[in-house]
This record gives structure tokens, sequence and C-alpha cells, in this order.
């Protein structure tokens, strides 16, 4: 949420800034700014997207110091004024900032009582103006005014801070947003997500909640607000610059959509050993007794990846009998404790930031709980501070809309599922190797069901100005049409939702009528005869059957008003293919309605917020 790229070298850093605001603008995109200074501080923003901001900077300056910001607002509407980056009454000093800072509002009255004024309704700009006034009573040292501003600040925050009388340095801090520097030959990069620094260097250092660096062309140096000094781990960034970019494809979601075969392979590789039946993930290796003894396991998670979870919730109790419960993040965080030693949470995050999902995992560490991290990007917050995890090995996901994250997250639920059950032994050796041989199966099944997507063209068309769609299924299904209908809602604007089929009677069915599209996912055959009542309830009232089914179901196709079939697979493994054509349906849908794909309205990847 929000992106900060900051840059400090011998290029000209207007260029690289933009460059790298432009890979982060699926972090937020209602506004965005650039500061930087040669002597004078410049500041350039505005609302819209990061190209307006290019325009606003033609004509060139030769500044080699600067910082950059692209908004997901939280305080203040989008709009110019409240655009990063913010100022000092000086016009001295430049931030940029991610997050919220909660107690904004008595600063700002501290401030306004000692003359400042203030010009935007941002939470942020109390944040320059109080480290300037510091920065007074010791006008030497630009990091200390920093540390002793935080002191007083309550809230989330990443930060980038320039000063016109430090012209060789960047001041930044983390609290509850991700910051990391990329460490370069006679240059230095700051930003939020290491999308923006690989092409300029594969050297990071991720900052730690707490930690203050000061930044200069040829060295970093972190501390602690207290003031002492770290010495922090350079790690090797594995992210090649095609993995970012479009490659041909007119969305980020296309390709992601068209990645999950090769998303699944690399997810599988090494792990799956289809001959001999086994599974071996080496991130759960040293606590498989703890979770195969687990009370119960917690799945804590937020938005698609919550459905997955449910996926998870449906086959560890299955495999490996023990009950389970998925919460969503930001609700747990907040409830009664009765989390604690002898319990298991697992949480499941594409970014690994998720604000809700990092303060739920970190009340079940303190209570005593083990916590086990399903998370894709490496090196995020979630993946180091869980006590063991499996990397979904997705690629960087770049659409806003999350889709060979789910399929990969699956993927690692199932893997997981299978293996401690046979560590346990509550999977049949006959079942176990089923699965894994159908497992090791699904890239390929995943591959023909891509390969014929444009039957979903006909059906997209027809229904992409329907007012609602309604989601139905059972068991596996269910969390599929629970992720179809918030693919559908995110990306097109058309209202939807998700329910079990047979909960339907309990109101939904009220809304059924001639113009509802009711997609109905009929890919698991131990509910199928269920299914197949729960349509005819709908068609009885008129509602459009667009059916996901697997090949072969004829009664549910007869039933259909158009159905679309995926290869046959286990029941427990139906989602990784049942949700494809889900995920075109409402990319077709949404391109036909002229939407942005990428960068639907409200939205941003990854909620550092609360
Ligand atoms: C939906 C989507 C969001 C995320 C949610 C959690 O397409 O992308 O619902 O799934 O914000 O994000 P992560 O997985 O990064 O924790």
């Amino acid at each position: 949420m929000c992106g900060i790229v900051g840059y400090i070298g011998d290029k000209r850093a207007s260029e690289v800034i933009i460059k790298g605001l432009k890979r982060l603008e699926y972090r937020g995109y209602d506004s965005a700014g650039i500061a930087y200074h040669n002597g004078t501080l410049e500041i350039k923003k505005g609302k819209g997207k990061v190209a307006k901001l290019e325009q606003m900077l033609e004509g060139g300056n030769s500044a080699k110091l600067g910082i950059g910001h692209t908004r997901w607002a939280t305080h203040g509407e989008p709009n110019d004024i409240n655009s990063h980056p913010h100022t000092s009454s000086s016009g001295k000093l430049a931030l940029v900032h991610n997050g919220i800072i909660e107690n904004y509002a008595s600063l700002k009255k501290m401030l306004e009582g000692n003359g400042c004024e203030f010009y935007s309704e941002t939470d942020t700009e109390v944040v320059a103006k109080l480290i300037e006034s510091l920065l007074e009573k010791d006008p030497k040292d630009l990091k200390k005014a920093v540390q002793l501003a935080l002191a007083q600040i309550d809230g989330t925050y990443g930060l980038a801070i320039i000063h016109t009388d430090f012209p060789e340095q960047i001041v930044v801090a983390r609290k509850g947003s991700p910051l990391l520097i990329g460490v370069g030959n006679g240059e230095m990069l700051i930003a939020s997500d290491a999308s923006a620094v690989a092409e300029y260097t594969d050297q990071v250092v991720y900052l730690d909640d707490g930690e203050v660096a000061v930044i200069k062309k040829d060295e970093y140096q972190v501390h602690t607000l207290d003031d002492d000094s770290l010495i922090k781990e350079v790690h090797e960034l594995a992210l090649s610059l095609e993995e970012i970019e479009k490659g041909g494809y007119p969305f980020f979601m296309l390709k992601e959509i068209f990645e999950q075969p090769k998303a699944i392979s690399d997810c599988l590789r090494g792990r799956l050993n289809a001959k001999e039946g086994t599974i071996t993930l080496g991130g759960i290796s040293r606590v498989m007794e703890q979770l195969t003894d687990a009370k119960r396991l917690i799945i804590a998670a937020c938005g698609t990846s919550w459905h997955s979870g449910i996926v998870g919730e449906y086959l560890f109790e299955s495999l490996l009998k023990i009950p389970v419960e998925v919460e969503y993040a930001s609700e747990l965080r907040y409830k009664e404790s009765l989390i604690g030693e002898g319990d298991v949470m697992i949480v499941v995050s594409q970014s690994g930031e998720t604000a809700d999902t990092l303060a739920a995992l970190r009340r079940a560490r303190k209570n005593g709980a083990l916590v086990i991290g399903v998370v894709n990007v490496v090196g995020s917050s979630i993946a180091r501070e869980t006590d063991a995890g499996v990397y979904i090995h997705a690629g960087p996901e770049i659409g806003v809309a999350s889709t060979k994250a789910f399929t990969a997250q699956v993927t690692v639920l199932t893997l997981m599922a299978i293996q401690l059950a046979q560590y346990k032994g509550t999977i049949s050796d006959e079942k176990a190797r089923k699965l894994i041989s159908e497992l090791d199966s699904i890239p390929k099944k995943m591959q023909q069901v891509l390969d014929k997507s444009s039957e979903l063209d006909q059906v997209s068309d027809l229904f992409s100005y329907a007012p609602n769609f309604l989601y139905l299924g059972r068991s596996f299904g269910f969390p599929v049409a629970l992720e179809g209908a918030l693919k559908l809602k995110e990306i097109s604007y058309i209202h939807a939702e998700g329910y079990p089929a047979a909960e339907m009677k309990h109101g939904p069915i009220a809304l059924i009528d001639e113009m509802m599209p009711v997609v109905v996912i009929a890919g698991t055959r131990h509910t199928n005869d269920k299914m197949v009542s729960n349509i005819e309830e709908v068609k009885a009232r008129k509602g459009r059957i667009i059916s996901i089914v697997t090949e072969g179901n004829e009664e549910v196709e007869n039933l259909s008003e158009f159905s679309f079939s995926v290869p046959e697979v286990a029941d427990e493994l139906s989602p990784l293919l049942t949700v494809i054509p889900l995920q075109i349906l409402s990319y077709n849908i949404a391109v036909n309605r002229g939407c942005n794909v990428d960068q639907p309205r409200n939205l941003a990847k990854s909620v550092t917020v609360e």
C-alpha cells in the first residue's frame, strides 16, 4: 500500500525514481510525487498516475538524490495537496510516508500551537513539521531529529526523508511498513518493494521495525531508535526483470493467469516425488512433530489468501484429522485471545506484508503458538517473523487481483496436508500416492484449461453488463465460489456473492430471477448429486446457469445454459483447475467493460495498513 522509492548516486535521481515508481504503482495509484534537490528542494506531485508525474518532470534536472511516492489514500482524499512528498515549514525538508500516524491530531495541535501552518489533510505532514522542529535544537544531526520525532509518534511508517542542509544523505525509518535498501556500486536505492531496485542491484538489506538508517552514495548505517548501531545481513535478490514485466500481455493479470502451469511446476519442484510417492517440505521438517501433535490449526489470512485457507481447512481436516479454524486476520487480532501453546497458526499471504496478518501472527507467537508461513515474497516481514514456513514460489504477482498466488498457496497447503498426514499415519499409502501423482499432473491439466480459454468468450460477452452475479459451490467448490465472486467484483465492479450452494436457500435465493447469472462450481464428485438439486432450485426460479464441471459431467452440463469443463482430478485438487475459468471470466468481463484490470479503483496490492 503506497510505494516508496529513493535514490542517491551518480545517475539522474528522478529517472531512477520514476522507473521505480512505475514498478510500484500496483501498490497504490491515486497520486504520485517526487522530491529531489541540488541545493534547493524541488517537488513535483499531483493526483493521478506516475505517467502524469513523468510529464511534469519533462525538461529535466540534474539532481542525484531524491525520493518518490505513489499513494493509496488513507487520510485525506486523493488530490494534489494531499499527495506526497510533504514538506517542512522552511521548505528544506521533504518526506514520503507509507502507513498511518495514529496520534497525528494531537501532534498537529501541538505544532499549530507553536506556529506551524498545515496545508494538507494528511497524517503525514505532521511528521515533516515535527522533525524540523526537533532539528532546530540540534541542526547538525538529521538522523537524531528523526529518532526524536519517531519517539513521539504512534502508528506505522515506512519513511524516507531528505533535507537540503544534508545534501548527501537520505534518512529512512521503518515500523510496520516494509522498506529495504538496495546496495549498489557507488549508489544506493531505497524502496518499499524489491521490484523497484532489481534493475540496479541484487544486493538488498531489509530494515526491521524500529530501525532508522542513514543512506549515503557509498555507505549505509542502520541504528535503533535509541541510536545503537546495527550490523545488517545483506541478502541476494532472486528476481529477474522478465518476471516483473508484462512480456507482451496487455495486463499483468492475464500474464499471471497464463503463468499458472509454470508457477505450480516451480512450487512442486524438488518437493514432490511422484515415483516414490513422497513429499519433502524442507521449511517445516524441523516442526513436523509439533505440527502433527497440534490440538488445532488456525489459518489466518485476508482476501484471496483467506479463500486458500478454506481449501486448507478442508484438506487438513479430511487428511490430517485435526480441527481447523480459518480466521480473517483482521478479526482475529482483536478477538479474545484463546490461541496459545499447543496451537499451530498457519498464516497465508502472497505479499508477506499484510498488516492484519502480520499482527495476527505476532499475537499468536506472543501467546506461545507455533506459527507457520505460507508466503510468496521471499524476505517479506511475514516470512521473516514466522517460526517456520514454506514459500509458494509463484514468482512476482503484480496484477492487483491475485491469481497464480491463489493456486500456488492451495498447492502448498495440499503438499503440507499430504506430507503431515503421511507422517502422522492418517492417510492410506494408496490415497497418498494417488493424490501425489495427480498433483504432479496439475500443471499439464492447467495448461489444457488455458488452451481452451477462448470457449469463455461468448459467455463473457453475454453477461458483461449483468448487474449481479451469484457463485455457488459445495465442499471444495465453495472457496472457489468465494474466490470467483471476489475476482469479478474487484476488477469489473459487478456486485457478486459467493455462497455454499445449499445455503442459498436461506436467503440469497430471493435474488434469483431471469436476469441473474449463477455460476456453479461442480468439480467435486462426492457432492455432485446435491449440487444437481441446487441447480434445479435455481432453474426453477429462472436463474441463468453457467457451470464449471469436470469432463463428462453431462448431468450438470445438460442443466446449464453454458458449461465449461476442466480435466478430471481428485476432489481435493479440484480448486486448482476450477478457479482458472473463473479468473478468465472475470478478466474478460472487466476488459469488455473497459476497466483497468491491473489497477482496479480503490484497491492496492499489499494492504500494509489496518
Ligand atoms: C484479491 C487480493 C486480496 C489479497 C489480500 C491479502 O485479489 O489480492 O484480497 O489476497 O489483500 O493479501 P496477501 O495475500 O498479500 O496477504
